[in-house]
This record gives structure tokens, C-alpha cells and sequence, in this order.
């Protein structure tokens, strides 16, 4: 396995400057552990647009480092960050280094590695360059393809972390100058692109802009990121649901009464006003991030874990899910309340803004395995709890044993999947109260990751990261997947009759909207409260 060094024939001018700033220590990254049972990424260069940007700050240097404290990474690595303005490299890598520092110290960033490992940083570091360019000149394009054909790997991944409006420029640009082409023309190598989200902002944009990405690359080349599915918690629902033979038999409609899928948020658009202004929350999060978690949970036993037989059971999900209509959907926006002012009050927010910052959705999935059990899905900013979790509820017993007794009601079986800020899984049932009398009182099981495996300070990106370099495409998702997700939503974001969907207020810090309430009260359901304790605990 190979493992980070200094030693590598790769290092520039600029790598020089950046080690003079940073003091990279000359002591050999050898030593590093690689994790266990992986074998480390072939050599490659990542190019990120949008060097500048938050998602790199925030997420794919840090993942980057943890990818090079397990020693994951090829010592052929080179990241090349292309953003529009000056800089000189030395200087972003100061500011990376500076950022990363700040998150590894702060317990409430993803990225909480204490102090960071030096010998870690310094192999990042010494592997970064900047470029400035801009990304709708041709310049930048001409100027990137010199770099590149001094590289020694022919593999590029090219990482668009940049706002929407520059996905198709920057792909239309790699194509024409044959960034994109494979094999021979780049040395043997891969040329993968990596798309952020958001992928469209309906089906109509969608098909678009996948019209457009495969002009210039195949399928096979392109990896659209949802960055739920780089989070372990996530990935842990397959192995929950298929290597224990506890749930799956009683996985499906028979035994289900319904699924409660949820995303919940205490803060609020956090300096996005403008982006959100026009996103919304249904569009932000349903289609895209629960549709995940509601395919992870929905999805038929794949036949293998090999990228193709998850993704065609994963699009056969999509397939089934019942084009939702507006008596599906819930939305509201947050006023004034205890956790802060409303969203009105929001920076680059309308003062009559009609934006919902909370969506709930009622959703079928037709097939064999789940007809007629609905999947209630919510999603807010500012509620009254951080939380994204799938509760599981299983049907009531079907014989009241206990009719002749003082228990008049039993509470449901629910297995919750805990997917943030708690990861882990809990399970509540019911048990004799100790005492003479027959007395039923409902308790909790519940496992945390903490207490099984030591703690990691993974920022999601890792794996995903990881995947794109080896080229296993699992974890992205496929064309026809997010065109059919797009599609099962349209009503919702383009109602043919009535309007648009009406937005209801709700309390800053509370449960979300009371009409939410309602589209689960008319099937004799309830939402898990957001605020909660352990079920039944003293
Ligand atoms: C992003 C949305 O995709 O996901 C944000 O644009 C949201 O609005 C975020 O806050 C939630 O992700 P996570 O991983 O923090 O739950």
C-alpha cells in the first residue's frame, strides 16, 4: 500500500513557496497509517473550481487531510485550485491551513480532529496549487491543459465546486478542449467529473443540463454528488437492513405502518438569503437529499454492492415513487419566535418573501413491497431540533392480549435510524412494568456509534472523495435518477392548477407549522416530536 511522503516528484515553484510559508516539515509521512483493509487511491490530479469557495474550505480540505492522515492518497496526488483572481499559492494554502485549524479546534465543526497532525497537512500542502483563471475563459481552459500534460498520472478529476451557473460553461469548456477525453489522448488515464448539487432546479433544467454534460463526457465519466450519501450513517442503512437477518423479513407493508424520514434544522439560511430566496426548502432538500435517504431505506436488495446493480435498484425506486401533488405538501416559512427573528427579517431576503423554509410531504412508493404505506418527509430551518433521522413504525400488534388488563394502549414499535447529529440507531419497544399488576411501559434501546467505534472527525467527503479517485461511480448518482426524482416533484414546483402552494408560518424554534400536523393526522398518524427524550425514561 502506498503511502503520503515527501518525496514527491511533483512538487513546483509554487509548492516551494507554499512550503516556505507553512514551514512543511521535511520528516518523512511514511510512518502514517493507512486504514485498514483499504488500499490507497491510484495517483491523480484534482483540479477544484471554486478554490476559493466555502465547499472547499469546509469540506474537501478537510476531507482531503483525513484522506492523508489514513494514508489513502498516492504520493502522485497534485490538486490544482482554479479560481478567478490573483492569489499566490502560498497565500490560499495559508488561508486553508489557518480555516482547517479553526475547524479542527471548534467541537461543534464536523471536522473536530483537535490538533491538527502536521505531517498530514504538510503532504496535503505540499501537493496544492493555485490558478487564476476564470471560468468562462477560454484562457483558463488553454492554460489548465499545459499544466495537466506535465502531470505524471493521465488521471484528472475535475471538481465543480462552483455555483450552477458555471456548471455548463466549465464542462462545455473542458469538452472543447479535450480535457475530457480518456485513454491515449491523456496518457492512459481517467478524466472524471464531479458535480455538486444543485442538479437542476426541475426536471426540465435537469434533462438539460445532463443534455449538455453528455455532449462532452459519458455517463461513466460523470459523478453528481449528494453529499448525504458520503455520510457513513447513510451508507449504514444497507448494512442495517442487509447483514442482519433481524429486519429485513419484516420490512415491507405487511408489517410497516408507516416512515417518518427527517431533516431538521436549527439554523437558518446562514448568510444564503439570495441563494435561498429562489431555492426554497422543498427544492433544497426533497428531491435530492430525503429521496436519498427515502432510496436507502425503500430500495430492493441489490445483488451485489457493484455500482450498477445499486443504481438500477436505486433508479427502480424512483421509478416507483408516486408523482406527489400539492395535497401531498405541507410548506411554512419561520417568523419571529424564540430561536431569533423571522425569515423576512433574513438578509437578501423579500420583506414579503412567500419562500418556504419548511417543507413536509406525504409520499407513496407503488410496488409489491410498499403499497400503501406512506413516507412522511420534513425538512425546516430553524425548528426546534437539530435532527435527521428515518423512524421505522411498525404495525400494532394484532391481537389485544392485554384487553382484560389495566394496559389500554401499546405504544408502536419504532426502529430510528440516526443519521445526525446523533449516529446510531434506537429502538423502542414495550416491556412488563416491574411490579404485581400487569402494567406495559414502553423503553429504548438504543446503539451509538461512540460507544463502538472510535470517533472520526469525517466531513462526509472522504468516501466520496475516495470512490470518485478509484472510480466507483455507487455512491453518485445516475442520470436517470435525478431526472425521475425532478419529475415525481413537478406538480409540486409547477402546480397546473390552484397556484402555488400556499406557505404557513411557524414559530422560530418550534415543531414546524400546525398544518404539517394535519397531513398526518388525516391517515391517524403523528410526527415524532423534534424536542425529545429517550422513550419512557425516568
Ligand atoms: C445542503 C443544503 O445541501 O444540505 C443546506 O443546501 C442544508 O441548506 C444542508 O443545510 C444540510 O446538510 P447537513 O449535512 O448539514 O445535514
Amino acid at each position: 500500500m502506498s503511502t503520503p511522503s515527501n518525496s514527491s516528484a511533483s512538487s513546483s515553484q509554487s509548492d516551494t513557496t507554499a512550503a516556505r510559508s507553512c514551514k512543511i516539515s521535511a520528516s518523512p509521512h511514511d510512518a502514517l497509517p493507512s486504514a485498514a483493509g483499504k488500499k490507497p487511491a491510484p495517483p491523480c490530479t484534482l483540479v477544484i473550481f471554486g478554490a476559493g469557495g466555502d465547499l472547499t474550505r469546509r469540506l474537501l480540505m478537510p476531507a482531503l487531510y483525513n484522506l492523508a492522515v489514513d494514508g489513502l492518497l498516492d504520493d502522485g496526488m497534485k490538486i490544482i485550485g482554479v479560481n478567478h483572481g490573483e492569489r499566490a499559492t502560498s497565500e490560499w494554502v495559508e488561508d486553508l491551513h489557518t480555516s482547517l485549524q479553526q475547524f479542527a479546534a471548534d467541537k461543534a465543526s464536523t471536522f473536530h480532529a483537535g490538533k491538527l497532525d502536521d505531517n498530514a497537512w504538510n503532504w496535503v500542502a505540499q501537493r496544492l496549487e493555485y490558478m487564476a483563471g476564470e471560468f468562462e475563459s477560454d484562457d483558463t481552459f488553454a492554460q489548465l491543459k499545459q499544466k495537466l500534460a506535465q502531470q505524471h498520472s493521465g488521471n484528472v478529476i475535475f471538481y465543480l465546486a462552483v455555483g450552477a451557473r458555471f456548471f455548463k460553461p466549465i464542462v462545455e469548456r473542458l469538452g472543447k478542449t479535450g480535457l475530457l477525453k480518456e485513454g491515449d489522448e491523456a496518457n492512459g488515464g481517467f478524466r472524471h467529473l464531479v458535480i455538486e448539487k444543485p442538479f437542476g432546479t426541475d426536471v426540465t433544467s435537469a434533462r438539460d443540463l445532463n443534455a449538455h454534460i453528455l455532449t462532452y463526457a459519458s455517463e461513466a465519466q460523470v459523478y453528481r454528488i449528494d453529499h448525504f450519501l458520503g455520510k457513513d450513517t447513510v451508507q449504514s442503512i444497507l448494512a442495517v437492513r442487509f447483514a442482519n437477518a433481524l429486519f429485513e423479513p419484516i420490512w415491507r407493508r405487511e408489517y410497516i405502518d408507516c416512515v417518518q424520514i427527517t431533516a431538521a434544522e436549527t439554523i437558518g439560511v446562514e448568510g444564503r438569503g439570495s441563494f435561498y430566496e429562489q431555492t426554497g426548502a422543498f427544492r433544497d432538500m426533497v428531491p435530492n437529499h430525503l429521496f436519498q435517504l427515502l432510496g436507502m431505506v425503500a430500495m430492493e436488495p441489490p445483488n451485489s454492492f457493484d455500482a450498477e446493480a445499486v443504481r438500477d435498484k436505486k433508479a427502480e425506486l424512483s421509478d416507483a415513487i408516486q408523482p406527489l401533488t400539492r395535497h401531498d405538501v405541507v410548506f411554512g416559512q419561520y417568523e419571529k419566535g424564540p430561536a431569533g427573528p423571522g425569515y423576512r427579517e433574513e438578509p437578501d431576503v423579500a420583506p414579503d418573501s412567500t419562500t418556504e423554509t419548511y417543507a413536509a410531504a406525504r409520499v407513496f412508493v407503488e410496488n409489491w413491497r410498499w403499497a400503501g404505506v406512506p413516507f412522511y418527509l420534513r425538512t425546516g430551518k430553524r425548528l426546534a431540533a437539530r435532527r435527521t433521522e428515518i423512524s421505522v413504525q411498525l404495525k400494532p400488534v394484532p391481537f389485544r392480549l392485554f384487553r382484560d388488563t389495566p394496559v389500554d394502549a401499546l405504544t408502536p414499535n419504532v426502529l430510528t435510524l440516526r443519521i445526525d447529529p446523533a449516529h446510531g440507531t434506537s429502538f423502542d419497544f414495550n416491556v412488563k412494568m416491574p411490579g404485581p399488576v400487569m402494567q406495559v411501559g414502553a423503553v429504548q434501546s438504543s446503539f451509538d456509534y461512540n460507544d463502538f467505534f472510535a470517533e472520526q472527525a469525517n466531513v462526509g467527503y472522504e468516501t466520496l472523495l475516495y470512490d470518485c479517485m478509484l472510480g466507483d461511480e455507487t455512491l453518485f448518482q445516475r442520470a436517470d435518477s435525478i431526472e425521475t426524482s425532478w419529475c415525481s416533484v413537478d406538480e409540486v414546483l409547477h402546480p397546473k392548477t390552484g397556484g402555488p402552494i400556499e406557505v404557513h408560518g411557524y414559530a422560530a424554534g418550534s415543531e414546524g407549522p400546525t398544518q404539517a400536523d394535519a397531513l398526518l393526522a388525516r391517515d391517524g398518524h403523528a410526527w415524532r416530536p423534534l424536542q425529545r427524550d429517550a422513550v419512557g425514561k425516568k
